[in-house]
């Protein structure tokens, strides 16, 4: 069976899978992301813990990423560039909807998957071999700061987050509509105000986050991540790093009497975790 063909006797399953997978789990993702990016507006300790927890998936944070957000992204943006070339029929076309919201929901899917592209090569570690891959899970807020502070790189995030947040805010009313779940003038007027309602959440996020992180003092935040570090460090009897003020150097070992304290706190960040200091000495973790 050749592709087409596939396609053709599969249209009806492909476009309920490409509508579902905008929501779940693509939409379900951007909402996370977006409030999670938002937490740095709490300062570098509250969006460092919030990454730590993602990351204390371990390898298993490989395959969810894959399984969860980027094979069903990929999904939905190839049948979604499939139906703006016309190679799929428009089997959800909305005849309520008006034709700038058609045109802004193809466009901003269009600028959403440049935008996620860019995004992933600059942030993410798959994006390491084109010179990317630049977010550092240990210095959350600081590594994404630096990222983000040229103006340019905020005002295309600003663009590339709005286009997403405008393309699933949008895309949970047309959704309604797909499925039959929104059929009188009065449900789909309901079901507008839940969609912009949403959408002003979402880019009060998305652009709160941007502003968090252009307004972070990279040097404190930075100060802030890696007293964390070495505390994670101490908890799992590992030396501190290498970056934690000299002490900890590779191969020493440590011992975490609580006489001493490092103080979490930024000079932004008064309210924040005090935890004991490990020092160096020559007797084991736990000795
Ligand atoms: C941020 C990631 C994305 C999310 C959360 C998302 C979400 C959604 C949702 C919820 C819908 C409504 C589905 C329906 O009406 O049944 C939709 C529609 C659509 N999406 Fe996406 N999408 C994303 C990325 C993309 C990308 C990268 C493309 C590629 C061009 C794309 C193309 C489309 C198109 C063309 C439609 C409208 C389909 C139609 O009018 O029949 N989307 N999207």
């Amino acid at each position: 069976m050749t592709l087409p063909s596939f396609v053709s006797r599969h249209q009806f399953l492909i476009y309920r899978l490409f509508s579902l997978s905008g929501l779940i789990p693509v939409g379900a993702f951007l909402v996370v992301h977006l409030l999670t990016n938002a937490s740095v507006l709490g300062g570098a300790a509250s969006f460092q813990s919030r990454v730590d927890m993602i990351h204390s998936l371990g390898p298993l944070l490989i395959p969810v990423e894959f399984a969860f957000i980027f094979l069903p992204m990929l999904f939905h943006a190839a049948v979604g560039f499939a139906i703006i070339a016309g190679g799929l029929p428009n089997v959800g076309s909305y005849p309520y909807m008006g034709n700038v919201r058609y045109t802004l929901q193809r466009a901003t899917g269009m600028i959403a998957f440049a935008f996620i592209l860019w995004h992933i090569i600059q942030l993410h570690w798959l994006g390491a071999p084109l010179g990317g891959g630049r977010f550092d899970p240990h210095h959350a807020t600081s590594s994404a700061a630096t990222v983000i502070a040229p103006l340019g790189v905020s005002l295309l995030y600003a663009i590339g987050v709005l286009s997403a947040v405008f393309h699933l805010s949008n895309g949970l009313w047309t959704i309604g509509i797909t499925w039959g779940l929104w059929t009188s003038p009065a449900a789909m007027q309901r079901a507008n105000v839940i969609s912009i309602v949403l959408g002003v959440v979402l880019a009060a996020a998305g652009l709160g986050a941007i502003g968090g992180l252009r307004s972070t003092d990279v040097a404190a935040a930075r100060q802030v991540e890696t007293r964390m570090d070495d505390f994670k460090r101490m908890m799992e009897g590992q030396a501190p790093g290498a970056d934690a003020g000299g002490h900890g150097a590779a191969g020493s070992s440590v011992t975490y009497p609580a006489a001493d304290a490092i103080d979490l706190r930024g000079p932004s960040e008064p309210s924040a975790l005090v935890i004991p200091t490990p020092t160096t000495s020559s007797s084991p973790p736990g000795n």
